[in-house]
């Protein structure tokens, strides 16, 4: 991992499913004051006048796939050209984060198609545009402000879901050096760990929820770290140890229950009521309109608190909807609403509806049980008696009905949300930088091994996977553990494996590494085994002999890396992870 001690600023992105941003510190800064933590001051929302730290994560390219804008920029330039029905040539692309979510087939050629499902781009060029604005905006704005770094005194941060696969880390550095980051100032941080370590700086009034006296950085605490995004939830367990340093105690894990899953479901809401065909006619030819409801629905999504509030109201696109009705049905939208199942709990009012809250918050329900039952799955853990706090971060975490309902499942858990939960990832995420060894130890999210061979048991091994090598009776297949699912990992720490070249005058030589989901993984074609990648090491020359060669992984950094030596002459040998 790149050492930040001798950068003089962090520069660290968050790029999130929904809204992504950048923030930044000199050292000298951190060191007298770590929370003085600069940001672009304003990403303004055009006419809207809203202000926030984080701008939307959405990409407006021109009909060569030149960039055109970032952010709220790009979303009102796209809505301007829907307007103007201008807009058939340009490319826009949003919340294409959750793409790289759960997806075994990350290859740097994956194509993504822009929102009218009509023109496609590789999803590399989407991610290194969007990284490369982020990154351009930052340095700009350095630059107003008379601050001339240059890129190697810069550390940077790029934060990821702990969740996501190996090859979707890499995919996203992948995407970042191509934006024009140096591989070795670059380090990825996990989402909640930034989250996590950003609240160990604020005091007891900024932790809403902790008792006087209570803050995080208390030796022995131990608290699960709720991280609930646009996409993603993930959760994982923090101890805080004596020498100021953080151990996960439970291997991060999480869903796609973030706000964005509600969104998903009022969508599907309204393809109950006019169906799918209309529905996806209103995206395609009334993309405005869609817009504007989907629009709508995140503000009124933010107003739903607890209280006594029978009813709410949401204006509706009522022209397009109706003409799009009319088409498909040959009905208007109120018909088909009035004939729907939900016409009890939604009646249209001119262009608005009027929405039972009890009925809309429903929508809610499927998320928020999503992450109450993984917390339960986690607690469930006996090694976690101990922790008697949960630190809820992220936007979806300042929703009220999500917080009620977490402080409901777990009575005896004392429930903190932070100031500026939908902020901390980003913040933290500097201080990461300027830290990259806070985090001591991790869990190991799943098993990694090599694939091997061994001498044959009839016994021991299966049959099939009987083979007899060089006259020798072998069982093939072996999962040869690099490191188990559920150990805990000091940062940084190095398992060596021997690897000898079987043919002569070989110049370079493949290691297939595996991962499982099972912690003691029998043969690497078990069901819940994949090949990870196949690291190639590249000798500098040939030789008749036998060569042997020592591999080290590098394990429990917020990327897996490998070293390789000659054990003959102790010579460092070129080895690389070619996950993408
Ligand atoms: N008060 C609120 N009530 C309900 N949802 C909210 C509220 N505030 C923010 N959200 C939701 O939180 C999400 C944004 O959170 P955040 O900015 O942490 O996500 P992100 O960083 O874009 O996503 P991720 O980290 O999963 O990639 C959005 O889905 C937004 O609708
Ligand atoms: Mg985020």
């Amino acid at each position: 991992m790149a050492n930040s001690g001798n950068h003089l600023m962090v520069a660290a992105l968050d790029f999130g499913t929904t809204y992504s941003g950048y923030s930044f510190s000199l050292r000298d800064e951190f060191v007298k004051d770590p929370l003085k933590i600069q940001a672009n001051p304003v990403w303004k929302a055009g006419s809207r006048q809203f202000m926030s730290m984080k701008t939307p994560t959405c990409l407006l390219l021109d009909d060569k796939r030149e960039f055109v804008a970032f952010g709220y920029d790009a979303e009102n330039q796209w809505a301007d050209l829907l307007l103007d029905e201008e807009h058939e040539e340009y490319y826009y692309f949003e919340r294409f984060k959750m793409n790289l979510h759960n997806n075994k087939n990350i290859t740097s050629g994956m194509m993504l198609e822009d929102i009218t499902g009509t023109k496609r781009l590789t999803a590399f060029d989407v991610f290194k545009l969007s990284i490369q604005y982020l990154v351009n905006h930052l340095l700009d704005l350095l630059k107003t402000r008379g601050n001339l770094v240059r890129h190697h005194e810069v550390q940077w941060v790029l934060t990821v879901p702990a969740i996501w696969t190996d090859r979707a880390k890499k995919f996203m550095r992948s995407c970042a050096e191509a934006a024009g980051i140096p591989t070795d100032n670059l380090i990825l941080a996990l989402e909640p760990e930034t989250a996590s370590i950003f609240c160990q700086y604020l005091s007891t009034e900024k932790l809403k929820g902790s008792q006087s006296g209570f803050t995080m950085p208390s030796e022995g605490t131990e608290y699960m770290v709720v991280d609930l995004g646009g996409g993603t939830a993930d959760i994982t367990v923090h101890r805080k140890s004596a020498n100021g340093q953080l151990k996960e105690k439970h291997r991060a894990m999480g869903n796609n229950c973030g706000g964005t899953s509600i969104d998903k479901r009022f969508l599907e809401l309204f393809e109950e009521i006019v169906g799918e065909t209309t529905m996806s006619s209103l995206k395609k030819e009334s993309p405005l309109a869609y817009l504007d409801l989907v629009r709508e629905f995140e503000s009124q999504k933010r107003t739903v608190e607890t209280g006594t509030r029978i009813k709410l109201t949401m204006s509706i696109p009522v022209v397009a909807l109706d003409e799009k009705c009319q088409k498909v049905h040959k009905k208007d939208f109120k018909t088909l609403l009035e004939c729907s199942p939900h016409s009890k709990d939604i009646k249209l009012a001119h262009d608005k509806i009027r929405i039972n809250v009890e009925f809309f918050k429903k929508l809610f329900t499927p998320s928020i049980d999503g992450v109450i039952s993984l917390m339960r799955e986690i607690f469930r853990n006996k090694s976690l008696k101990e922790v008697k706090h949960v630190l809820m971060v992220g936007g979806f975490s300042e929703c009220q009905l999500m917080q009620s309902a977490v402080r409901k499942a777990f009575p005896d858990q004392r429930i903190i949300i932070p100031e500026e939960a939908g902020l901390s990832v980003l913040k933290g995420a500097v201080l990461f930088g300027h830290k990259p060894d806070y985090i001591q130890s991790r869990v190991m999210r799943c098993s990694y091994g090599v694939k091997t061979n061994v001498a044959w048991n009839e016994k021991k091994y299966d049959r099939k996977h009987y083979v007899v090598m060089e006259g020798e009776e072998r069982c093939d297949n072996i999962f040869s553990l690099i490191v188990g699912k559920d150990e805990s990992v000091e940062a940084g720490m190095l398992v060596k494996k021997s690897f000898f070249t079987p043919y002569k005058h070989q110049d370079k030589m493949e290691i297939n590494v595996y991962v499982s989901e099972e912690t003691t993984p029998g043969y690497v074609d078990d069901d819940r085994c994949f090949l990870l990648c196949t690291p190639i090491i590249t000798f500098s020359d040939t030789c008749e002999e036998r060569r042997w060669v020592d591999v080290e992984f590098v394990l429990g950094n917020t990327e897996i890396d490998l070293k390789a030596h000659d054990r003959n002459s102790g010579e460092a040998i070129s080895a690389k992870f070619n996950l993408i």
